[in-house]
């Protein structure tokens, strides 16, 4: 085994580095949780979570990983055979879709190119070929972990609305909550996904979904059979602050303080952090003379940067020299995008000097590993940092 001091840069897009603070709230006595003491951890959480979800209704905490809440999310508001509309932005959405298929859901699944995000004028326009307003619910991707691209979830909503169809809108924003701006209510988000792992600055382990009060009128007659996922036993034990199983009790301790350093910082500057980040790696990208795979100007992510190789160059390749030469970890191309792109996360408890050492990192595995590229990309995204203070 190589020994390897100083600190493994994890810049996959999720996992991301869980601050020193939260893994510390996370060593703790397990308690009893039927308890007073546990009863004021959960209630603390669950209001926390709905000012992150940006809602005034509940938050459903799981403990399992995001797959998890995405079968939830389904589960809870459709029955068998329903027609659901889902867009094909990348191998998340591939994944979605292949989970309805597989309860029964009647998908109708728009192609996608995996460089663009949902098209809002294609939700209008199947939402208005729809007269017999068959489909039951619209299910998006915020933030395609698997291309860096980020739809637009306001402008998809008020293509829904111009349609003045009633389907149910379904949102995963497992890579997105708490790195981008992101509003549940505001945007009538029936249920929003998330997990714990990537904006939320915890372990994998704990899944979300946030429901509106449509969601929870449409989850009494829906059919899908479910049991462990069934909002209406846990709803009813979150109100005296229990679970009807057992929870993950140090997970939510880690919980309890991430979202006391989310607040301490502020969402808005937590969001013009991840976009500043962004910003610069783009900058560092294209310096390099390579190609940032999202095609759409409007769509960058702020939470993940996905870098497409020339022809012919191997981009798990240059991964895998980050990780023997540097001890970086860089996230690999999913699905169709295997070995033609990495993946740069700069998402989560982040800071300037990380990004510059990612950068730096990314900048000599290039070099390395043969990758025709040019120098400068660092010195591109130093120029960005210096000129838009946080
Ligand atoms: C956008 C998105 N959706 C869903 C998932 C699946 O979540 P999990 O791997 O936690 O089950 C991921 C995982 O990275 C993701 O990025």
């Amino acid at each position: 085994m190589t020994i390897r001091s100083g600190r493994h840069f994890l810049q996959i897009p999720g996992p991301t580095n869980v601050p020193d603070r939260v893994l510390r709230a996370i060593d703790a006595a397990t308690i009893d949780h039927r308890g007073p003491e546990f009863a004021q951890l959960a209630k603390e959480v669950l209001a926390g979570l709905k000012r992150v979800f940006r809602t005034s209704q509940p938050v459903i905490i799981y403990p399992a990983s995001g797959t998890g809440a995405w079968e939830a999310a389904l589960v809870n508001t459709l029955s068998p055979g329903d027609r659901v509309l889902m867009f094909e932005t990348g191998w998340f959405a591939a994944l979605w879709k292949e989970m309805a298929d597989r309860l029964g859901l009647d998908v109708q699944m728009v192609p996608g190119d995996w460089r663009h995000g949902v098209d809002p004028a294609a939700v209008e326009e199947k939402l208005r070929a729809d007269a017999q307003k068959k489909i039951r619910a619209v299910c998006v991707v915020h933030n395609e972990t698997s291309t860096g691209v980020t739809s637009r979830i306001a402008e998809i909503r008020a293509a829904i609305d111009r349609a003045a169809h009633p389907a149910l809108f379904l949102v995963d924003t497992i890579s997105s909550l708490a790195s981008m701006d992101y509003r549940h209510d505001e945007w009538k988000v029936d249920v929003t996904v998330a997990g714990s792992q990537k904006g939320l600055m915890l372990p994998p382990g704990l899944s979300f979904n946030a429901i509106s009060a449509k969601a929870r009128e449409a989850s009494r007659t829906a059919g899908l059979k479910r049991a462990y996922w069934d909002w209406a036993p846990m709803l009813q034990a979150n109100e005296a602050g229990f679970f009807p199983y057992t929870p993950a009790t140090n997970m939510l301790y880690g919980l309890r303080e991430a979202l006391r350093m989310l607040e301490d910082e502020g969402l808005e500057n937590v969001f013009r952090r991840h976009a500043r980040h962004a910003e610069a790696t783009r900058r560092a990208v294209r310096a390099w003379g390579l190609e940032v795979n999202c095609a759409d100007e409007r769509e960058h992510s702020a939470s993940l940067t996905a870098v497409v190789l020339p022809p012919g160059h191997d981009a798990d390749r240059v991964r895998q020299v980050a990780l023997d030469k540097f001890d970086l970890s860089l996230g690999t191309g999913l699905g169709k995008l295997k070995g033609r792109v990495f993946r740069i996360g700069h998402l989560g408890s982040f800071n300037d000097l990380m990004l510059c050492g990612t950068l730096c990192g990314v900048e000599m595995s290039l070099r390395l590993a043969g990758v025709p590229s040019k120098p400068g990309g660092v010195d591109a995204a130093l120029e960005h940092l210096q000129r838009s203070p946080t």
